[in-house]
């Protein structure tokens, strides 16, 4: 299959022909890969249970780990969903359209292909108004997972899209880079506390001044092995690069000398070497690749960078990667949270002289 890239935007405005044509593909079942503020999406009709298979085979993805249903206009959620409680209209009300998604129990609209079998549905309304005009010209409900391949970092920008997915879909609509650049932020309202699946861009606080208590899943950060991650996803590996990486926490001096001296032990066995730093230290390291994820007092320009640094990482063969903490003070457990996994929970403690011997 040729994989076409249109524009999405004609004068700072969504491109009618591009998205009428673009609809028409999800409308027969097809999928196309679009544009959202948080990551680009790949799309098929959600209620067409044929095209959330595709969306499955197309990137390698466990059936069972359920995709999340887009909408255009806040009346479109009243078809799909059992009841809609109080919290949420809360957070409707604050955040739609943005970067949350909330999840509820479904109704038999939507197919259980949809929800990889369970019986509660995720939904979103983007911001972006490319991705909304989309979701009106396909019907109004678009299922669409982050568009990289199984395990591949999110994409935030239409040419990864290429990358991970070329030839096997037959259009992507290019609205330029991702303005947040982090998943949406997940909460189920399902139960009687309102927990938090994925952390985002919408943080913590901001949900709780909002509704006050929300818990946080104890799988958040996909880890422990008996416990069960209410949010599916979270239990697959997730956004490893190719390179082996490790996250360097500690003091930041003590971090600074535990990167340079493992990077030291790394070029002894040949490994090609990397660094995440912040803007503020990254010229400290002597690795082959030193890359700035930005400035610690811009924690927006860190989760933006983040997922196309992890691509990098791979374009440029490192074998080895260390990288700082960004434990910044909103977006910080957004951020940690894909570090974390993509590292696959490897940590080195700087601090703590006995991590170094053994
Ligand atoms: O920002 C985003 O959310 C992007 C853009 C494209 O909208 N989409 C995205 O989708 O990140 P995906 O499929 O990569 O991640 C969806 C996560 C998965 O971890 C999945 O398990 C969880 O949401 N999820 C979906 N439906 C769920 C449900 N009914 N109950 C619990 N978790 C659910
Ligand atoms: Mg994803």
């Amino acid at each position: 299959m040729e994989t076409r890239i249109e524009k999405a935007y004609s004068e700072g405005k969504p491109d009618p022909e591009v998205i009428r044509r673009a609809g028409r593909i999800i409308r027969e079942g097809e999928l196309v890969a679009f544009p959202t503020e948080t990551v680009y999406g790949l799309g098929g009709d959600a209620l067409n249970p044929g095209s959330s298979k595709k969306i499955y085979e197309a990137k390698g993805r466990p059936s069972d780990n359920p995709l999340i249903v887009h909408i255009a206009d806040p009346d479109a959620l009243e078809p799909i969903v059992k009841y809609i409680p109080e919290k949420a209209k809360v957070l409707i009300k604050a955040f739609w359209p943005g970067p949350l998604t909330l999840i509820f129990e479904k109704t038999d609209r939507v197919p259980l292909e949809t929800t990889g079998g369970l019986q509660t549905v995720a939904v979103r309304m983007p911001e972006n108004k490319a991705a909304a005009e989309l979701i009106r010209a396909s019907g109004g409900y678009i299922a669409a997972p982050s568009a990289n391949r199984s395990g591949r970092p999110s994409c935030t920008k239409a040419s990864h899209v290429y990358e991970d997915l070329k030839g096997r879909i037959p259009l992507i609509l290019d609205g330029g880079d991702s303005v947040i650049g982090l998943e949406s932020t997940i909460v189920d309202l399902t139960g009687e506390a309102p927990v938090l699946l994925r952390p985002g861009f919408i943080s913590l606080s901001l949900l709780r001044e909002k509704i006050g208590e929300v818990k946080r899943d104890p799988a958040v950060n996909g880890s422990e092995k008996d416990e069960r991650p209410r949010a599916p996803g979270m239990k697959y590996r997730h956004y490893a690069p190719k390179g082996e990486l490790f996250l360097v926490k500690g003091k930041r001096e003590n971090v600074i000398e535990r990167i340079n001296s493992l990077l030291r032990e790394a070029e002894d066995k040949g490994l090609k070497t990397a660094v995440i730093a912040s803007e503020e230290n990254k010229d400290r390291y002597r690795g082959d690749i030193v890359v700035s994820a930005g400035s610690g007092k811009n924690e927006g320009e860190i989760a933006n960078r983040l997922f196309s640094i992890l691509r990098q990482m791979d374009s440029e063969g490192a074998d080895v990667i260390y990288s700082e903490e960004f434990n910044t003070p909103l977006l910080g457990e957004a951020i940690m949270n894909r570090l974390i996994r993509a590292a696959g929970h490897k940590e080195v403690n700087a601090d703590d002289e006995d991590s170094h011997r053994k």
